[in-house]
């Protein structure tokens, strides 16, 4: 996730991009740059440009070191990077120029022909400057304006080189020949222009420009828009006229930072759908699987026979789920440790061990020693991280990145999503090298995987019900949550939510342990969540969980029962029901959770917690052991 902005208008473009950049620095701040269409000594046009690695305090040191009138211009692009393709460096910094210093781009997501196409440009004698998937888009625009039938056409160039990307990107094109025009292009990627008075402009979120305008336009997907100090205009891919959707922003610029919501964490509550969506983009082509950026040979992967998962927290939690879809997919044992205890207890690793180490931050210091642990016992580690170049990633053999974008609040809740739908890619990476699956039960399973963005959505749209439930609740001291089979990982990350963001003691139980001593807690009207599977599933289990809940019903509890559409069984017994779209019993606990974070943000607020993005005594990154 990174934050884009584009200006056409009569202001200085430096200041306004510097001032929307630092509006959407949450978006990301591996790196940050603008480029400017100004003039050069001769007073021809050129595209002057400056970029820097790291927070935009670096970008603005820099600023101050070349003087402002360098960058004089009213016309400007602007990026802020949440590193994908290559470290977080100055060349990897948008923008990115093309070979003839014409062109310049930001760009927001992932090409997934990247390769194939840099490839293309290599052969034609260019070199490229960044390691990213992005540069190739500002050479294919010049290659297409400087020669053949687009030739000094900046539109009909766009829309050529538009026509051969693949993957998810909003991309902005400006032109030295155009100095009064950018051309924009959306595909699953965010991008909403903004209508000024003679100006106009381009943000990946309205925090870009609502200090000046607050009248905007909607794209849809696979659309262009061309901006000038005249208007709009938007198009198809093809060229063909299409229509942008205006409406007014009703938000302030504060709230407009958080994307209209109140605070960070519920944004990236909401953000869910787009963080498992991007996660899976790009690893299922023609068939297979695909790990990119993925150093362990096929061989060995297949010689892999146990897999060992270490992670701290929600990520540990992810990893129990992890658990779960390796053994039942690639029938190779899977153990699971909280990455603190690993290397205190002396665990048996060797060379066709592959440890799964799982982390948000990339930084966790117990994740980080247990990595170095097992990397002395000759395992093959595999990290899952969410933050491109941190130390887990550099230290594994290899990894797959989560792309949920950064997270803010300090209570994982997209990233945790994120890191599910990453351990189900390697549970099917490992069931394809090692044959435990044929490709149309892989093709199946992936099919299922694809549907929950949508479904998670679903999920998203009715947390009203939750809210109400909330307040019917009431205070509350205590809490437990139950779940069996792939529900208790659920119960324990709704537990740990409700920990940490009410600072309520809440607990986490497989259903079918309470009888062996935690029922003697159960008290008159003490909530108890219970996770219920898919009655399609396992049947035997639906029915045991059913039992496990008329045993605490009897003994006072009341009931909140997370259940599926449609499960009439569980209805008796719940004094409240939230039910959640249908899936496989291995996708359920991706759309399960998502009620159990609303519980808990309602409940914090209710206890009067309302600054649930920094819950209290935690950190976002815990770099100790
Ligand atoms: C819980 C939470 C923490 C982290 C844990 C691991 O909401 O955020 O439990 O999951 O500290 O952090 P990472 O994933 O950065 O290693």
């Amino acid at each position: 996730m990174c934050g884009i902005v584009g200006y056409v208008g009569n202001r200085q473009g430096l200041n306004l991009a510097l001032d929307a950049l630092r509006r959407m620095e949450y978006r990301g701040y591996d790196s940050s740059g603008i480029a400017v269409a100004g003039t050069d000594e001769q007073g021809d046009p050129v595209i002057n440009m400056v970029k820097h690695a790291g927070k935009l305090a670096n970008l603005e040191a820099r600023i101050a070191e070349i003087g402002e009138d360098q960058l004089r211009g009213t016309t400007a692009i602007g990026h802020t990077r949440w590193a994908t393709h290559g470290r977080p460096t100055d060349s990897n910094a948008h923008p990115h120029m093309s070979f003839d210093g014409r062109v310049s781009i930001v760009h927001n997501g992932i090409i997934e022909n990247f390769a194939v196409l840099r490839t293309e440009i290599e052969q034609a004698g260019v070199e490229l400057k960044s390691e990213t998937d992005s540069e190739v888009a500002a050479h294919l625009l010049a290659f297409a304006y400087n020669d053949g039938p687009t030739a000094g056409d900046f539109r009909a160039s766009a829309l050529a080189v538009l026509d051969r990307l693949e993957g998810a990107f909003t991309l902005l094109f400006m032109h030295a020949d155009h100095p009064d025009q950018i051309i924009a292009a959306r595909r699953s990627t965010p991008l909403i222009v903004g209508v000024g008075e003679n100006e106009m402009f381009l943000g990946s979120d309205v925090a870009a420009f609502i200090e000046f305008t607050k009248e905007a336009v909607e794209l849809d997907q696979d659309n262009v828009v061309i901006i000038s100090r005249d208007g709009y205009e938007v198009l198809n891919f093809d060229g063909s006229a299409a229509e942008g959707k205006p409406f007014t922003i009703d938000w302030d610029l504060a709230a407009a930072e958080k994307g209209g919501y109140d605070s960070f964490m519920m944004k990236e509550i909401f953000e869910q759908p787009a963080a498992v969506r991007d996660t899976l983009v790009g690893h299922f082509s023609d068939g297979r699987v695909v790990l990119d950026k993925f150093d362990i040979s096929n061989t060995d992967l297949k010689s892999i026979n146990q897999v060992f998962v270490i992670a701290c927290g929600s990520a540990y939690h992810s990893g129990l789920l992890a658990k779960y879809a390796i053994e039942h997919w690639v029938r190779i044992p899977v153990q699971i440790e909280v990455a603190s205890e690993f290397r205190y207890r002396d665990p048996v690793l060797d060379e066709r061990t592959l440890v799964l180490a799982i982390s948000q931050s990339g930084e966790t210091a117990d994740t980080l020693e247990a990595v170095r642990h097992a990397k002395t016992q000759g395992a093959k580690v595999l990290a899952v991280c969410n933050t491109n170049g941190s130390q887990i990633p550099r230290e594994s053999d290899a990894v797959l990145y989560t792309h949920a974008g950064p997270e803010i609040g300090v209570a994982s809740t997209k990233a945790f999503l994120a890191q599910v739908a990453a351990n189900y890619i390697v549970g099917l990476a490992l069931a394809q090298a090692k044959g435990t699956k044929y490709p149309d039960e892989i093709q199946e399973i992936w099919e299922t995987l694809e549907e929950i963005p949508g479904k998670v959505q679903q999920v998203l749209d009715s947390q009203e019900s939750i809210k109400q439930l909330s307040d019917e609740l009431g205070r509350v001291d205590t809490m437990l949550f139950l779940g069996r089979g792939v529900g208790f990982p659920v119960a324990l990350e709704g537990a740990l939510k409700l920990k940490e963001l009410a600072y309520i003691h809440a607990e986490g139980f497989p259903a079918g342990e309470l009888k062996h001593g935690p029922i003697a807690l159960i008290e008159e009207d003490l909530p108890v969540v219970v996770v219920v599977p898919s009655p399609r599933g396992v049947k035997l289990l639906h029915s045991k969980i059913v039992s496990n809940i008329q045993e605490i019903r009897a003994r006072g509890a009341k009931t909140i029962v997370i259940a599926e559409e449609g499960d009439t069984a569980v209805e008796p017994y719940a004094n409240w029901l939230i039910t959640i779209p249908e899936s496989s019993t291995i996708m359920q606990p991706l759309l399960a959770t998502i009620p159990l974070q609303f519980l808990a943000v309602n409940i914090a607020r209710a206890c009067g917690n309302d600054d649930i993005d920094k819950p209290r005594n935690l950190a976002k990154s815990v770099t100790v052991e």
